[in-house]
């Protein structure tokens, strides 16, 4: 019976990671060796909001979290997630964090996300991406819908990939993989 019980639970885990409903982009964590950067181009701040869309285990919002409160500044980090399996690994690695309260956990599809149900506009916003070139644009333009009316300064990190439609790139960080700030 467990034998069957944990047979059942790793094919339920397998069809959520391989599903394109509940994992449209695969999940790849951001490479531990090019933490310190990434977090580097996040350039943390007070009275900031970073979110991570499509934040996988946290490996981002973890450590940027944990940074901040080192250098005790206030800002805020949001995880969207769509993957169940994530979302529970994410509030469990939450519920032990130092910095939990200022970290929120959103499940919710990256293309259907309403940024005003959870932003400070007043807040700096900075936007984590790890997500496949394919879909960066997708959600470049569905974050400028929401955003651009608002006048709302705006900070995208995208790693590993370059986003076309964005023409002022501001650096590029080089670790393992680049990493693409535009500002
Ligand atoms: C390449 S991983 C990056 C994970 C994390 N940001 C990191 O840097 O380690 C992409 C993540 O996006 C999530 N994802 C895919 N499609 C999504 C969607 N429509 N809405 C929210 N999250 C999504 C996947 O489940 C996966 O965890």
């Amino acid at each position: 019976m467990l034998i069957y019980s944990i047979f059942l639970i790793i094919v339920i885990i397998i069809l959520l990671f391989s599903s394109k409903t509940f994992s449209p982009i695969p999940y790849f964590p951001s490479q531990p060796v090019d933490l310190p950067l990434i977090v580097k181009a996040l350039n943390l701040r007070n009275n900031q909001t970073i979110i991570d869309l499509g934040a996988g285990d946290g490996i981002v919002i973890f450590k940027a979290a944990t940074q901040a409160q080192k250098k005790k500044l206030n800002a805020k980090f949001i995880a969207v997630e769509i993957n169940p399996v994530l979302i529970l690994i994410l509030h469990l690695r939450r519920l032990f964090h130092p910095n939990r309260k200022n970290i929120k956990i959103i499940h919710e599809d990256i293309f259907n996300i309403n940024f005003k149900d959870f932003i400070d506009f007043t807040d700096l916003m900075t936007i984590y991406l790890y997500i496949s070139p394919w879909f960066l644009e997708k959600t470049i333009s569905s974050i400028n819908q929401q955003l651009a009316i608002r006048n709302q300064q705006l900070t995208i990190v995208s790693y590993m990939y370059p986003i076309k439609s964005m023409k002022k790139v501001e650096k590029i960080i080089k670790g393992k993989n680049n990493i693409f700030v535009y500002s």
